[in-house]
């Protein structure tokens, strides 16, 4: 238990770039610790006053994240905390996409299987909102780069992109990692476009 709420404290002093406040609690915590050592009452009560120096210690940033509670991680807006987030690359791998104005036709139709696979269950190919957004004109609303982050790296994009949490407000529902290979990443994109009236 000791060992777990000086790792939750330093984790959750790492955001904090002077690394002055952090060292005050942490000396005040480590004093808590050596002052109960014994009966499970004092064990409680450390429990208590360290949740509460945490809590006092985390209150200055916004952005603090104890990772104990999932929920909190739904709505933490990074991107603010992140002046270099660039909202229309997302963040991942991909950069400067280079697409051709033609469209591949053999990838599209690679794509379509995989959609067929692993995306038709949630999303449609019209407007319309199944359990995520329906795809028409999903590649006029965003950057082929932010596409294909968004779909190779979700989870850590539904973290820090303003976009992408808009829509997980109106959806409720976490769109799942898809452990996509880059191949088909790209031949999602190509029938993304294709579906969107590219020939
Ligand atoms: C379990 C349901 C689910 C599955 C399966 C799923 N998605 Fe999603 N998707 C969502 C949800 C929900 C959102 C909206 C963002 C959020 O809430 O996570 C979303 C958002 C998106 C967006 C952004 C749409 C927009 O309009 O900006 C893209 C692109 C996308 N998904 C691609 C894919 C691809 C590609 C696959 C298959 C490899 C896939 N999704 C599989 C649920 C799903």
């Amino acid at each position: 238990m000791r060992v777990l709420l000086i790792l939750l404290f330093s984790r959750s002093g790492s955001y904090d770039p002077t690394h002055k406040s952090k060292k005050n609690c942490r000396l005040i915590l480590y004093s808590i610790i050596e002052s109960t050592k014994t009966t499970t009452m004092k064990k409680l009560m450390f429990i208590l006053i360290a949740g509460s120096v945490i809590a006092a210690c985390g209150g200055g940033n916004s952005h603090t994240k104890i990772d104990a509670s999932p929920a909190e991680s739904n709505n933490t807006t990074t991107a603010n905390g992140n002046p270099s987030y660039d909202p229309n690359r997302g963040e991942g791998k991909f950069k400067d996409v280079q697409i051709n104005a033609k469209l591949d036709a053999v990838m599209a139709k690679e794509g379509e299987k995989v959609y067929n696979v692993k995306c038709g269950s949630c999303h449609k190919l019209s407007d319309e909102r199944l359990v995520g957004p329906g795809w028409k004109d999903v590649t006029k609303r965003n950057e082929a780069a932010w596409i294909l982050n968004f779909i190779t790296n979700t989870d850590a994009m539904l973290n820090v992109d303003p976009k992408a949490q808009a829509q997980l407000e109106i959806c409720l529902v976490r769109m799942p990692n898809q452990s996509l290979t880059d191949q088909e990443a790209f031949s999602l994109y190509e029938f993304m476009r294709k579906n969107d009236g590219i020939k």
